[in-house]
């Protein structure tokens, strides 16, 4: 054997690995971020090994005491990574084979990087989601905060970019929060895939040292090990998974920050972001722009990018596990790191949101939103629902024409259209009036939109107690 082959599995080979193909197939220059999760994972097999008898329990000692110190200096960034290694599995032994000798060979008893690369991206990932989550509640309790501080602010709600009927500014932000609520859902069902153990699959058959697997899970915080073992070194599922929940909550990241690019614009005038949150123009003075939520709308396209390249990766491969898999973790890690930055951007944007009120109202009363207000108090007059349609289709084309909102029109005026018109129209017709009528649950009534905060704020308390 050339001493220059690998040194884990170059017994077989008679000449040296090509030097291109050497550095083509390894991925030690990427998978190095899971050295944490590789160690943690070692070292609960060597315990699992000790515990049955595999290992002695010097043996187990000098191997954890290893892996400890390589944590050590790879945190320290001492390690000395090789892409002649391969991979952070095969680095990480070798080092540890260097510092304690024939012991670290023991190690790989019973396993095989198949079982171990699937079990370190799924700690990796559980690791992940735990922090994504923390953004994700952030960013719920921020929505549901400044919606009750708001709940009284009125603005036009809009079907088509056009004017529709008022509504609070409060309801438009639980809207928002209820697309995250469900975003949240899905990233703790993922996790629930993802918190189950391949190790112990070895290659792909199992092994023929007596090991126990529930050992092994226990330490690890696994739900439970993999039920069968070419599917857990060949499943990615979790990782496809993930960036289906990302895709759709960054979907809907890009939907609020068009709102917040539109709301800030001149034309538009609703709100005012704080400078921090923005940057200026090099030629145009004047200019404050909404960087911040034009990037996460930007970078929308990078995580169904993520999710087109996994689903296509996974696509017809045969069981057990493929080197295709080694593909999963750039796009995972980019995904991983793309949804934690946008979610702290709009958990720390969100609460900062300074509502322009007089500008919003005064939106509100342009384009004849209390319109169907109207056709309501005529059907309550005993009007057909069509016919009200009508008239408030009359009243509104002379409004155009006389350049008047309704709630600005005589009663003289509005009594053209129908007689069964009366004084008290002019209540319906206010902007106050209009939300505060819509009072059912779910509804945009200032007190529909405080009741919906305060469930909103428990059902976020009862995941959080959940978690716990
Ligand atoms: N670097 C590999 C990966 O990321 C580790 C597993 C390799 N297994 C093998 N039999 N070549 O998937």
């Amino acid at each position: 054997m050339s001493q220059a082959t690998n040194q884990s599995w170059g017994g077989r080979f008679s000449e040296p690995t090509d030097a291109f193909v050497e550095r083509f197939t390894a991925s030690v220059n990427f998978d190095q971020r899971l050295a944490p999760q590789d160690i943690q994972g070692s070292i609960a097999h060597a315990t699992m090994l000790a515990r049955v008898g595999v290992l002695t329990d010097d043996e187990r000692d000098a191997i954890i005491h290893g892996l400890s110190e390589i944590k050590g200096e790879i945190e320290r960034g001492e390690f000395e990574w090789s892409v002649p290694l391969e991979d952070v599995h095969m680095n990480i032994e070798a080092r540890l084979t260097d510092k304690i000798g024939i012991t670290g060979k023991k190690l790989h008893t019973g396993r095989s990087r198949n079982d171990q690369v699937a079990t370190d991206i799924r700690l990796f990932m559980r690791d992940a989601i735990d922090v994504i989550e923390a953004e994700l509640v952030r960013l719920r309790e921020g929505m549901i905060g400044l919606a009750d501080r708001e709940a009284e602010t009125i603005m036009p709600g809009f079907t088509h970019l056009q004017t529709a009927q008022p509504v609070t500014f409060g309801h438009h932000l639980l809207a928002w929060q209820e697309m995250i609520a469900r975003d949240h859902e899905r990233l703790l069902d993922c996790r629930k895939r993802i918190n189950v153990m391949p190790l112990g699959a070895a290659a792909l058959a199992g092994t023929t040292y007596p090991i126990d697997r529930h050992v092994t899970a226990e330490l690890l915080g696994f739900e439970r090990p993999a039920e069968n073992s070419l599917d857990a070194v060949s499943d990615r599922d979790f990782a496809i998974e993930f960036t289906s929940f990302a895709s759709i909550l960054l979907m809907h990241l890009s939907r609020m920050s068009e709102e917040l690019v539109l709301w800030t614009s001149a034309q538009f005038d609703f709100i005012d972001l704080p400078d921090r949150f923005c940057t200026g123009s090099s030629i145009m003075p004047q200019k404050k722009n909404p960087d911040v939520p034009e990037l996460v709308r930007g970078k929308t396209g990078r995580i169904y990018g993520h999710l087109m390249n996994l689903l296509t990766l996974m696509k017809s491969q045969p069981l057990a596990y493929n080197k295709d898999n080694q593909e999963d973790k750039e796009p995972l890690f980019d995904a991983v790191d793309t949804v934690r930055d946008c979610l702290k951007a709009f958990a720390d944007m969100v609460p900062a949101i300074e509502p322009k009120k007089a500008s919003m109202f005064e939106a509100a009363r342009k384009g004849f939103s209390t319109a169907t207000d109207l056709a309501d108090y005529l059907v309550r007059k005993g009007v057909a629902f069509r016919d009200a349609h009508e008239i408030v289709g009359q009243s509104v084309a002379y409004g155009l024409k006389a350049e008047k909102d309704l709630s600005e029109m005589t009663l003289d005026e509005l009594k053209q259209f129908s007689a069964t018109i009366e004084q008290d129209v002019f209540e319906v017709l206010t902007l106050e009036g209009s939300v505060a009528a819509r009072n059912h649950i779910g509804g945009t009534a200032p007190d529909q939109v405080r009741a919906a905060a305060q469930r909103a704020r428990d059902a976020l308390a009862a995941i959080k107690g959940e978690a716990q």
